[in-house]
């Protein structure tokens, strides 16, 4: 294939033309520390803690969460890692404020619960940080969304969405391999949130996972704020995981856009019976009734013409699947039978390929070099990936990879397929969060083996 042919097909800008192994895009970082601060020190909160604990071009100088267990739970592992204890701010659901005015970190990374993300990133941004990075779903509602591009765009500052699995090895490595063209020009995405949280969603309010049918008040954790979206929601309430990856795949919001969504929602049974299993039908939770379908199915089509499936199903019995498949004129990428395709270069016609021979023949430059470092990181390394994205972004004072635009557009899904499924399935058109610079922006996404 010719260069010509690569950029019409990949949707690239010339400047932007290939994975460079050891491209030296940026200038060097200064050689200074970051000063990072946390709000929301949960079971996310602490894995982005120890990542930033292991970094030594990070100054951790604040970390902020209203529940002192969890908050336990942090200082033995600043204790663990022999670094100096960050101020911890706490004692209502507000400390977080008095941190960023006492603190204006340098950067900010949130993991508190759905609904604290708009707050907490307009709060960042108003007393000036000029670097926040938010755990999934930017906010509840459309206007949420709306207003953080507003309020980023106003005060000129990166809202970067901490979405670890487009770092995933597999995930970048099939990056690569649309980027080069393997698969042709690509038609049809699908992805999506396929994980039982049954024992996620309920606990008994000391383990994180399983070991009870409780939630809200009596639950810790997830159980303590998750499931009640379950409860007084419908739609694809977690679609970031699933669309994040494919949104670079067709560079979504660089030179494509989605255009319009439909939603379908199936019964909810999934929970209920998990209570009725778990707790028997006189626990007083067997009354509690869920509004989340079990199985709840999007479809998005693009710009550019392609469609794009994503199925939110966290309330069954099923081991954990993003449902990945990245299909093309010349062939396609499965992760559920592991299975690539690509005609005429398959060792058969008709027939899967094991997918793991392709995926190390493209692994992304960008795993390629800094695997060791991810060794021990969560979710397989991919964790490290996103919180060294941000760190870097923040030294090189550059945009981050990930933007407010790519965090929005991403998050919407969730409201936009709620108004879809209570309108009776109906398509609803997706607002354009960068106001028509869909055209002109260009792919910026791990497009070296920097960051
Ligand atoms: N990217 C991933 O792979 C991944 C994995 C798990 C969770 N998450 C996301 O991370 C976020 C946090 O999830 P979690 O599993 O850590 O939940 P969690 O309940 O374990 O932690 C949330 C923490 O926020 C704290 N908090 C709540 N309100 C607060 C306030 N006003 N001020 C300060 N702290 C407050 C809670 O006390 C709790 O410690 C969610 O957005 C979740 O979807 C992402």
């Amino acid at each position: 294939m010719n260069r010509k042919e690569f950029v019409r097909l990949t949707g690239l800008g010339a400047a932007s033309l290939a994975v460079l192994p050891g491209a030296k895009l940026f200038a060097s970082p200064a050689d200074t520390k970051v000063r990072m601060a946390l709000i929301g020190t949960g079971l996310r909160g602490q894995e982005h803690l120890g990542l930033l604990l292991r970094r030594n071009d990070v100054d951790l100088v604040a970390i902020c969460d209203v529940d002192e267990r969890m908050l336990a739970f942090s200082r033995k592992l600043v204790d663990k890692s022999g670094k100096k204890m960050p101020e911890v701010f706490t004692g209502d659901n507000y400390a977080w404020k008095q941190l960023l005015a006492k603190h204006q970190p340098d950067g900010v990374i949130i993991a508190t619960p759905w609904e604290w993300h708009k707050p907490m990133i307009l709060g960042a941004l108003d007393a000036g940080v000029k670097y926040v990075g938010t755990e999934v779903i930017l906010g509840i509602t459309l206007q949420d969304h709306w207003d953080v591009v507003h309020a980023a765009e106003k005060h000129n500052a990166h809202v970067m969405m901490m979405e670890n699995v487009c770092y995933r090895r597999d995930v970048m490595a099939v990056l690569n391999m649309v980027r080069q063209g393997l698969f042709g020009e690509i038609i049809h995405l699908q992805g999506g949130y396929q994980h039982d949280l049954r024992e996620v969603k309920f606990n008994d309010g000391v383990n994180p996972y399983g070991h009870g049918v409780e939630f809200g008040e009596k639950g810790f954790s997830e159980a303590h704020w998750r499931t009640e979206h379950s409860v007084h929601r419908n739609g694809d309430l977690y679609p970031t995981h699933g669309v994040g990856p494919l949104a670079n795949y067709i560079n979504i919001n660089r030179g494509n856009r989605f255009l319009s969504l439909c939603s379908f929602s199936s019964k909810a049974r999934g929970l209920h019976n998990h209570i009725v299993k778990q707790g028997g039908e006189g626990h007083p939770n067997a009354k509690v009734e869920f509004k989340l379908g079990d199985v709840v199915t999007t479809s998005i089509n693009c710009a550019n013409g392609e469609t794009i499936l994503l199925q939110h199903d966290t309330n069954l019995p099923r081991p954990y699947s993003l449902g990945f498949r990245v299909q093309g004129t010349e062939g396609l990428w499965m992760d559920v039978n592991k299975g690539i395709y690509i005609q005429e270069k398959s060792a058969k016609a008709h027939q899967w390929d094991n997918a793991q021979g392709w995926l190390d023949k493209y692994d992304h430059p960008l795993w390629a070099r800094w695997s060791k470092d991810s060794e021990g990181a969560g979710h397989g390394g991919m964790d490290f990936f996103v919180v060294h994205a941000l760190v870097e972004s923040i030294k090189r004072k550059i945009p981050t990879p990930m933007d407010v635009y790519d965090a929005a557009t991403w998050s919407a899904i969730t409201p936009l397929s709620e108004s879809s499924i209570a309108l009776g399935h109906q398509t609803v058109d997706f607002p354009d969060f960068t106001g028509g610079q869909w055209m002109y922006r260009k792919p910026v996404f791990s497009l070296t083996d920097e960051m």
